[in-house]
């Protein structure tokens, strides 16, 4: 069964509305589920999605239905619902829910699930609104109507919008069209210039698809593929979009999701602009009518009129100029002071605009009566708010945004010909004012050439190099923009307002006690009770400083660019007062050892909408930037260094979806980032080509890669795998049997090993899934081979999902493999001995490990191996009661700019602290 598929068995919500009051069984009160906006209520609603989690086996998918209420009448609302995931007994374990935009913004919505062999207990009370959306689908477009604006998405060729249209008629915007820049080398390289190619291309589409017509009540979503196709200059058509269009019925908003993944040769392709520009007609408008806004720093907005009239040596009276200002259309120009109105063809008009942000620090303005004629500069800030506006005070215009348009940077909004009847919008994700992008290795290989220099060179930088492996070919960006069709200038409240918007889409979400019950999303993580006794506040306060100082972090070191935005750094350098942000394996931080499920997992038992922001930055980072997506190394991801794909080990345990599970279900199944979890589904391939163990294995001369027998790590890359197959299972993926069929049988493989988990390695057949003994005991007499990074990257959270998922059906001996792991990890040396024949040798991230025990002990009930866990967790490694937890503010001439610094912090202690803290604070918490 086919994902679309399975969707269709749910029965859509707007039938058998019923008033959650009149349910027959209404002492279960989770028939009606709460959700809030997270953070503020917005002051629009131009349609939302989210997820929500239901416990096991309690709705079946085809006799469910869901509907939406809100306020204090229960008025019901638009809302569309899909299934994401399903418990293995085929009952609901996640719904996606598309709520329609709305002109008035509830503070909560109730979502009611109802059974309907209930029979007809469910009365109707207040029928839903009428969905006013519309989509055709026919050969050559696709034409989706909101009841608020039409959009129509052509089949071919280059244009992915071809028209967006306003209730009343009006067009506002036409050929909405991908543009890229690119050159083959860069300027100022030295000596040897060689000439430089300039090259232009414009998007190719390739496939077009819409959500069948009859499942869109709400929303509609419209999926652009294609490539970049050179308009000018010779080159092979690359760089890979999808573009994805969200529209909801009674929405005058469309959410844009780009998408693009780097194909091109690092040191031939240098891409100097990536762009998508809009036509906006303007013919008609008296250019004294016609509108420019962009938006400023902190609720700022530049306000002009292509042909001014305020400011002039003559006053054409001050209704016309205050009418001006404010984007209404004036008073008739007969009503003028005729002094004024006899003159207009002397008073420049304003063509062309461009606001430039080069650095997070500043944006630059500037405009031009032409192209040839200078420019002159406008006064620019600090932070654009990446909104632009261009229309006429009678015949509407478009506003487009970026979101992080600033922290983004290099972006451009630029504003072209409207003083012609074809004015145009071009965002650009990437300015053509910026320098080409450079993603050439940042070191010449220093002449390591061989594993053992290779090697020795990791002692001293940390940095895994190896020529080759440092490429960029196969990762990916993705940005979100939003469109804004209006069939009059409005007002400049109203602009500020839908930036403000774009830059922090509103999300709903259920309150962390109801996603904590269903078990839906892991059961290692709880809400903060009101009775925290002391040791429990203190590791509280101890979780909310670390997650505000790498808040704080991010804006205080500049954390941000177009690839950058969203990652972390992993080491600090105390003498620099720096992050080690040149320093090989100590730069950006590639999800080492977890951060991701710290901030996820905070999220969820906090509610909290600044932590929500912080932790979706960093899965859309962690995703697309680290991960590659295409190419031999499709499925793996980077470990941490300098550039994000820079180092050569190249891993499932930076890929493993695990990292973007939480974001995935609650945003009601982002269809990008369900995208990168099935893409994961042949990750295991990636062993053909990268042997991760090829610079440390003992048998590197004779070892062949064997399909049949390939090294897996049973914590690094099993880990990956499982959390793949368990996704692509429960969300019942094109390919979930096959998953389900992998993870059976990789789990009673595991439970085979004399050793289990504590053999470390196998072999693994990729095509059947089972794991053999290593080649060093092809006997099965049992290895031992524990290493602190097995459990390190989401092993102990898929473990404790796949138990709550399989419950009875879980493998016999495989909790017990497993609990046996968990406990002998920080047994000491001794106990491990009498239990294996050796001890594990010397193993750190004890604090990290802490949680493994607490799962033991909560498993096992047993308060001995509780008490040892928190002894584990405050007094081994990590980071310890007594340390400052506080920053530090320098500045002067120690620093570059003023810093809070916390020396003592690096990020593989913050992650490991932040999940064993939210972990054992769950599992044990009674014991502290
Ligand atoms: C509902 O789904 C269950 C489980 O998939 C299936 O056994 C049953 O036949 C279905 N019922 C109907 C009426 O389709
Ligand atoms: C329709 O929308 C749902 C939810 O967004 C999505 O999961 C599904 O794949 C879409 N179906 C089609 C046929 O595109
Ligand atoms: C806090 O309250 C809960 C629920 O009443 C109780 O189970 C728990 O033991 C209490 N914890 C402490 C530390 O008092
Ligand atoms: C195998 O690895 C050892 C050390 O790990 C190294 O000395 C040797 O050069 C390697 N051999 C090959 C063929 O790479
Ligand atoms: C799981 O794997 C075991 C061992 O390979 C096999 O006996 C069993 O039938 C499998 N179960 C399922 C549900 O596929
Ligand atoms: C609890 O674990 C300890 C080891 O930490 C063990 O000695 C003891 O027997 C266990 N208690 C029970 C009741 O299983």
């Amino acid at each position: 069964m086919s994902l679309s598929q399975a969707i269709g068995l749910v029965a859509l919500g707007l039938a058998n509305f019923a008033s959650a009051k009149t349910y027959q069984n209404t002492n279960n009160s989770k028939d009606v589920v709460t959700v809030r906006w997270v953070g503020n209520t917005p002051e629009f609603n131009s349609g939302a999605t989210f997820g929500l989690p239901w416990p096991r086996g309690k709705y079946q998918a085809n006799q469910t239905t869901f509907s939406g209420l809100a306020g204090e009448n229960d008025d019901s609302v638009q809302l569309e619902s899909w299934i994401t995931a399903y418990w293995p007994d085929d009952s609901i374990k996640w719904t996606g829910h598309a709520l329609g935009g709305s002109e008035k913004v509830y503070e909560e919505y109730k979502i009611a699930a109802s059974t309907s062999t209930e029979g007809n207990a469910a009365k109707r009370s207040n029928p839903s609104p009428q969905s006013r959306l519309t989509v055709r689908d026919s050969d050559d477009e696709i034409t989706v109507d909101t009841g608020k604006l039409t959009a129509t998405f052509p089949k071919s060729g280059n244009t992915l919008l071809s028209l967006i249209k306003t209730s009343s008629g009006k067009i506002v915007g036409q050929n909405g069209r991908l543009i890229l820049r690119s050159q083959s080398g860069i300027e100022d390289d030295g000596e040897n210039t060689v000439s430089i190619d300039k090259l232009r291309f414009e998007s190719k589409i390739e496939e077009v698809t819409v959500n069948s017509t009859q499942d869109s009540t709400v929303r509609s979503l419209v999926t652009v593929r294609g490539k970049h196709q050179a308009t000018s200059g010779t080159h092979d058509d690359w760089l890979p979009f999808i573009l994805r269009f969200y529209l909801y019925a009674d929405s005058d908003a469309i959410r844009v999701v780009h998408t693009l993944v780097f194909d091109g040769k690092a040191d031939k392709d240098f891409v100097a602009g990536i762009g998508i520009q809009f036509d906006v007609p303007l013919a008609g408008e008296e250019l004294y009518n016609r509108h420019i806004r962009l938006a400023g720093h902190d609720r700022g907005l530049l306000s002009e009129a292509v042909q001014g009239i305020t400011g002039l040596r003559r006053d054409p009276g001050k209704n016309v100029r205050s009418a001006q200002f404010k984007g209404e259309k004036t008073s008739d120009i007969s009503s003028w002071d005729t002094r004024v109105s006899s003159r207009l063809k002397w008073i420049p008009s304003w063509n062309d605009y461009s606001l430039t942000q080069l650095s997070p620090d500043g944006f630059t303005l500037k405009k031009r009566t032409k192209a040839g004629q200078s420019w002159v500069k406008i006064p620019g800030g600090t932070r654009a708010g990446g909104l632009a506006y261009l229309g006429g005070a009678t015949r509407g215009g478009l506003a487009v945004a970026l979101r992080d348009f600033w922290k983004k940077y290099p972006t451009s909004l630029d504003i072209s010909n409207a003083a012609t009847d074809a004015g145009q919008i071009t965002l650009w994700l990437y300015s053509p004012s910026a320098e080409p992008m450079d993603l050439r290795p940042f070191h010449d290989g220093l002449g390591e050439d061989t594993y053992d220099d290779q090697l020795d060179a990791l002692e001293i930088t940390y940095e895994d190099y190896e020529g080759g492996y440092d490429t960029p070919y196969g990762i990916a960006r993705t940005n979100e923009v939003f469109l804004f069709p209006f069939d009059s200038t409005p007002s400049a409240d109203t602009l500020v307002s839908l930036t403000a918007h774009a830059n922090e889409p509103p999300v709903l979400a259920a309150d962390p006690a109801y996603i904590q019950e269903t078990k839906a999303i892991g059961s290692y993580w709880g809400t903060i009770p009101d009775n925290l006794t002391e040791s429990a506040r203190t590791i509280e306060s101890h979780l909310d400083f670390l997650i505000k100082f790498y808040q704080d972090q991010v804006s205080q070191r500049r954390w941000y660019g177009f690839w950058d935005h969203g990652d972390i750094m992993h080491t600090y350098d105390e003498d620099r007062h720096t992050w080690r942000y040149d320093i090989g394996g100590y730069a950006w931080d590639n999800s080492e050892l977890s951060p991701n499920l710290f901030f996820w997992n905070y999220f969820l038992r906090t509610g909290r909408a600044d932590v929500y922001r912080f932790a979706e930055a960093h899965a859309r980072h962690t995703g697309e930037v680290d991960v590659y997506h295409t190419g031999p190394f499709k499925g793996f991801g980077t470990r941490h260094g300098v550039q994000h794909w820079g180092d050569s080990s190249k891993q499932i345990r930076v890929s493993t979806p695990i990292y973007r599970q939480v974001f995935y279900y609650l945003s009601g199944g982002d269809e990008r980032t369900g995208e990168l979890l099935h893409e994961l589904m042949d990750a295991d391939q990636a062993f053909l080509t990268v042997d991760p163990r090829r610079k440390v294995r003992k048998d590197n001369g004779t070892y062949v890669i064997d399909p049949t027998a390939l090294d897996l790590d049973l914590g690094l890359d099993w880990s990956g795998l499982a959390s793949t197959w368990l996704l692509e299972w429960e969300r019942r993926g094109p390919r979930w049997e096959e998953a389900r069929s992998k993870l059976n049988t990789t789990m009673h493989s595991i439970v085979n090993l004399k050793n289990g988990f504590v053999t470390g390695l196998g072999l693994y057949n990729l095509h059947t899934g089972a794991i053999s003994p290593p080649a060093t005991d092809p006997k099965n007499l049992g290895d031992v081979a524990v290493s602190h990074l097995s459990a390190s990257f989401g092993l102990p959270e898929i473990i404790s999902q796949l138990t709550d998922y399989l419950a009875d059906d879980l493998p016999a001996g495989f909790e017990q493999a497993w609990l046996d792991y968990c406990y002998y990890y920080g047994a000491g040396a001794a106990e491990q001995k009498a239990r294996y024949g050796v001890s594990f040798g010397s193993l750190n991230l004890k604090q990290g490990h802490s949680r493994l025990t607490a799962y033991a002990a909560k498993k096992l009930d047993n308060s001995t191996l509780a008490a040892r866990a928190w002894k584990e967790f405050l007094s081994t490694d990590g980071f310890s009661p007594s340390l400052p937890w506080s920053s530090e503010h320098l500045n002067g001439s120690e620093v570059l700019s003023p810093v809070d610094e916390a020396a003592w912090v690096s990020t593989n202690d913050a992650a490991l602290y932040g999940l064993a803290a939210i972990e054992n604070l769950a599992q044990i918490g009674y014991a502290l």
